[in-house]
């Protein structure tokens, strides 16, 4: 009998919290959110949203670890944003800004790095030699299966011209490096993306904004963030 009163007790308990949480999740659909089902595609840095007749879009906004917020105002009646390039490894949060009869409110979308942690390439660079070849070079995640594979794509930043490594370096098969001998069409900054798969895992991957513009001497090494910044913590 009293474990009956406690089991229904603890029913009532569930029922009021169940209530609350309810409750809770009202309140944002009370201010007549409109439901956007945002996508971001990540090669092309471009956020797009539904479309919604009478709606008007005061701003996309990017939310970066290391850069802030970058915003932009989407044209009128167009439903979408395009960033400039940034590295995305860390995760952002993407916004766009209804407008509304009271304010602005904005719908979020979290964009996260998925796969395994230390899965990634890791110390990723490259460098430019006898003016016209490059080789990058990256080393296998810490944390990466033995299966891992990696694959290098890289586009310029009028998002022009793409294109995957051309020729791979690899060790005991794995690709850890990129040798190519056509530089034609790459831009002062050119954007690097690292990805790879597994058959025991998700592997996350890694990308960077290298610039260009320095380049003159062969010497000239182009590091991506996370590598500069483990060498001057090491
Ligand atoms: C959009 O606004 C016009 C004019 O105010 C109105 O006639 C129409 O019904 C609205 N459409 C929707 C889908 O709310
Ligand atoms: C936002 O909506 C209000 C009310 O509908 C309107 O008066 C205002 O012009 C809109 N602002 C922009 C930037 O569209
Ligand atoms: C991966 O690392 C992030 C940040 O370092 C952490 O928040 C997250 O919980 C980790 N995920 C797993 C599955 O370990
Ligand atoms: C990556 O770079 C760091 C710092 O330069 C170094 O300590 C580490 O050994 C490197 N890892 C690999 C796998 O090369
Ligand atoms: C660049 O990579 C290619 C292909 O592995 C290699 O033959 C060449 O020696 C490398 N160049 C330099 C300067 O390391
Ligand atoms: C890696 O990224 C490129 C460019 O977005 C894409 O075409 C490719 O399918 C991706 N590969 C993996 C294994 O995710």
């Amino acid at each position: 009998m009293r474990l009956l009163a406690i089991t229904i007790l603890f029913f009532m308990l569930l029922d009021t919290m169940l209530l609350q949480t309810l409750a809770h999740q009202d309140l944002p659909s009370a201010e007549r959110v409109p439901r956007l089902n945002m996508k971001f595609d990540s090669w092309r840095m471009k956020l797009s949203w539904d479309c919604e007749e009478n709606t008007t879009y005061l701003e996309c906004v990017m939310i970066h670890k290391e850069n802030g917020p970058i915003t932009i105002i989407p044209q009128e009646k167009e439903c979408h944003c395009e960033f400039s390039d940034y590295s995305l490894h860390d995760g952002v949060t993407l916004m766009v800004k209804v407008n509304s009869t009271q304010r602005p409110i904005p719908e979020t979308l979290v964009y996260a790095n998925s796969g395994g942690n230390g899965t990634a390439a890791q110390n990723f660079s490259c460098f430019i030699y006898n003016a016209n070849f490059m080789n990058c070079s990256w080393a296998k995640g810490q944390a990466a299966p033995d299966d891992v594979q990696y694959f290098l794509y890289i586009r310029d930043s009028r998002k022009r011209r793409e294109r995957e490594c051309p020729h791979y370096i690899e060790d005991s098969g794995t690709h850890v490096g990129c040798h190519l001998e056509d530089l034609s069409g790459l831009t002062n900054y050119n954007y690097f993306l690292v990805n790879g798969t597994s058959q025991r895992t998700g592997v996350q991957f890694f990308d960077s904004v290298l610039s260009w513009k320095k380049i003159g001497s062969s010497h000239h090494r182009l590091y991506s963030h996370r590598s500069r910044a483990s060498k001057t913590s090491g």
